[in-house]
């Protein structure tokens, strides 16, 4: 996408203009080679009447959309060439969401029109303003039509050329100039999207600094824009005026951690206030909650967790033992092995800390999962007690609570930073780099990368920069982040990103009540349907998919800056067949889409009682099992400036409906042709379909399951 070569060439890229025979072109208003018929290298007698071809130009209807600057046509076909002839002037048409019609005299008949190129000329005085073409579609006499989808940004004084809208692989082109059409293309996005290391050992990320060096078509809408920072300038705002971000002190009541918003009040949040403590939430988080990818089976008690028969007999009843329900495959285990060794850092001039827990849940026969046994470190001993339902109160809770901090580490730096951010950019600028606009997994993929970049850029700054509230309000900070993601990556595997087989290897096909993975797995299979009918329309066999150098070099991308090689990752490094190909695609869609909506959806939610999602801990883990007080346990979650930071920074990242597109909708059509425009019928229909399950579903629940409701699911990873 995004072809606008001329300002965003880097410095010291090759200037394309004199060798690119006018298909992209830097100089501007003139071009010498327009209206030169042995560009295309044929010759045309002139006939007597000039040959009208209609040309409709959309404009998107966003804000500022439209352009005063002049706007101008060539058409190229496989005849020859039109000159440049003007479409507007002065905003005359071009204007937002105005659809313009007009002739294109020309003296010979073009043949089959390849391409058209736009050009974006000053006109008079005026300033310089950017234009957001939708689609040109250009008519010839004889009522064939061709459609050339643009939806990007044309910013200053330049020239682009656009393909006819058919999606092609490499092979697919005839004729030459499409063929030097996509190697120009590719040529300028290397020199455009480029990779730099993000931290050592972790995905690469886009090579730019900073959200204001963003080129538009990257960028947030206006109204995405506002909203973003709206919500954030109000957040703190009420958290000031509050003085919370001014007190480095314990809460006094917990009734008071309410307090940080006045407004933000939902169903969920009161529900969570009112259950926090019991056991039955606790369990059903780790099903539904924010980090749902974590719950294992446990056929086998681990030999650095020493729980025994007579610990949990009083949780499992009289009528059955652990062994017996390990046999039966009720027993699952939630291991933070990976937080082990991950430093910590000073909040408020303290010493803040983490813990590595392990916790041991059953599935009552009633379907409520429910803990049994906690242990904060991974050695046990006397000073590393297994904590139990039946011990005191607060202890208990006290147990909980480190477990809800493990929640809080592993869900934002790999379930939702690393396996869904990190990802989708890494799949945004391998798109962007490999494939031309042109190539059908380049319009398969584009709705679901959209504002991917933007947001990370925007994380990069506020979040996990240096000072960022990773420094501010977490407990591992920016340190620990670098070391927990390095580690995180080293584990992450191909089958952790594949849903089916994540379901399959984490042993949960018959956890009861496990809506993350009943709607998951619907729809899963919704986009595996929709992507294996793309597949199946484009590459007719294995051949065609290890002939695409286009994909095989997207795909070697992926692994190369995403998963820095690692061959034991089981990402693939090529593709070899039709099946591999549809896996891959659906895994890409599925991650930057419903993945990160099921991590995403209910931060603010579920965290926003901070004590159910504490980002920090200010004492060791206990050693004994001494009964505490709630003053004793207030003074180990965090202060209320650290909670507002980080409510403040939850509540920006919850959904939002500003220029929100759901999954399947794709309002931007960049499939031309009819079958793939079916196909995606096809798929939203589908999904209406899980959508009426779902809800159906949802109405006997005392908490619903939305996060993958569809129409809450945006396209993308965009927040
Ligand atoms: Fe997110």
């Amino acid at each position: 996408m995004f072809v606008s070569p001329v300002h965003h060439a880097r410095e010291g890229s090759p200037d394309l203009s004199p060798t690119f025979s006018g298909l992209y072109q830097s100089r501007s208003p003139e071009n010498p080679y327009v209206g030169r018929m042995e560009t295309a290298g044929i010759f045309c007698s002139k006939p007597s009447e000039p040959i009208l071809y209609k040309v409709r130009v959309t404009t998107g209807q966003g804000l500022l959309t439209g352009t005063f600057d002049v706007i101008s046509i060539t058409l190229v076909g496989t005849n020859g060439e039109s000159t440049k002839q003007v479409l507007n002037r002065a905003g005359t048409s071009c204007s937002r969401g105005s659809v313009d019609d007009q002739d294109i005299a020309c003296d010979h008949d073009l043949g089959s029109i390849l391409l058209i190129r736009l050009h974006k000329d000053p006109y008079s005085f005026f300033p310089e303003s950017s234009w957001f073409c939708n689609s040109v579609q250009v008519t010839s006499a004889q009522g064939e039509c061709y459609l050339f989808p643009c939806y990007q940004w044309i910013e200053g004084y330049c020239t682009i050329s656009l393909r006819e809208g058919s999606a092609k692989t490499p092979s697919d082109d005839a004729h030459y100039l499409e063929r030097r059409h996509r190697r120009e293309e590719l040529v300028m996005r290397h020199n455009k999207y480029g990779w730099k290391e993000y931290l050592p050992g972790v995905p690469c990320c886009a090579d730019i600094d900073t959200a204001l060096s963003l080129e538009y078509n990257l960028q947030y809408s206006f109204p995405k824009a506002t909203a973003f920072f709206g919500r954030g300038t109000m957040a703190m705002f009420e958290a000031k005026v509050k003085g919370f971000l001014d007190k480095p002190f314990s809460w006094g009541k917990l009734e008071d951690i309410r307090k940080v918003f006045w407004f933000y009040h939902t169903p969920v949040t009161e529900y969570v206030f009112n259950h926090w403590k019991e056991d039955e939430l606790f369990g059903y988080q780790f099903l539904n909650g924010i980090n749902p990818g974590v719950i294992r089976k446990c056929t086998r008690i681990p030999e650095n967790f020493p729980v025994t028969q007579e610990m949990v007999a009083g949780s499992l009843g009289k009528y059955t033992t652990l062994q017996e329900e390990l046999k039966k495959g009720t027993i699952y285990l939630v291991d933070y092995k990976i937080l082990e060794g991950v430093p910590t850092i000073q909040l408020n001039g303290k010493r803040q800390y983490i813990a590595a827990p392990l916790c041991l849940l059953h599935q009552k026969p009633s379907g409520e999962v429910i803990p049994l046994a906690i242990q904060l470190s991974q050695h046990p001993g006397i000073q590393s007690p297994v904590f139990l339902p039946t011990d005191e109160e607060w202890i208990w809770t006290l147990a909980k609570t480190w477990v809800r901090n493990a929640e809080f580490h592993t869900h934002e730096v790999i379930a939702h930073l690393l396996c869904s951010h990190l990802m989708a950019e890494v799949f945004s600028v391998a798109t962007l780099r490999q494939l031309p606009m042109c190539h059908p997994l380049y319009k398969l993929l584009i709705p679901h990368l959209r504002y991917s970049i933007h947001i990370n850029v925007l994380a990069r700054t506020y979040l996990t920069n240096q000072g960022g509230i990773f420094d501010r309000a977490i407990a591992i900070g920016r340190q620990g982040l670098a070391v927990l993601l390095k580690k995180a990556l080293e584990n992450l595997t191909y089958t952790d990103l594949c849903f089916p087989d994540n379901i399959e290897a984490r042993g949960v096909s018959l956890l009861q009540n496990y809506y993350y993975r009943d709607d998951g797995m619907k729809i899963w299979d919704a986009i595996e349907s929709f992507v294996a009918g793309i597949v199946d329309l484009y590459y007719k066999n294995n051949l065609a998919v290890q002939r695409d150098y286009e994909l095989q070099a997207w795909v070697c991308d992926i692994f190369s800056k995403g998963f820095l090689a690692k061959r034991s990752s089981g990402i693939p490094s090529s593709i070899r067949s039709v099946p591999e190909l549809t896996k891959f695609l659906t895994m890409v869609i599925f991650t930057c889409s419903a993945q990160h909506a099921a991590v995403n959806s209910g931060q603010f939610e579920l965290g926003a009682f901070m004590p159910n999602l504490p980002s920090s801990m200010r004492k060791p883990p206990p050693q004994v099992k001494a009964p505490i007080t709630l003053e004793e346990f207030l003074d180990i979650i965090p202060e209320m400036n650290t909670t507002s930071q980080v409510l403040s920074v939850l509540w920006v990242l919850r959904n939002e409906d500003f220029d929100m597109k759901p999954l399947g909708q794709y309002h931007e059509e960049h499939f031309t042709e009819e079958e793939p425009k079916q196909l995606i019928k096809a798929f939203q229909r589908r999904l209406e379909h899980i959508s009426e399950e779902i809800k159906h579903r949802n109405e006997s629940l005392e908490l619903p399951y939305t996060y993958l409701y569809p129409p809450n699911i945006e396209n993308s990873t965009a927040i």
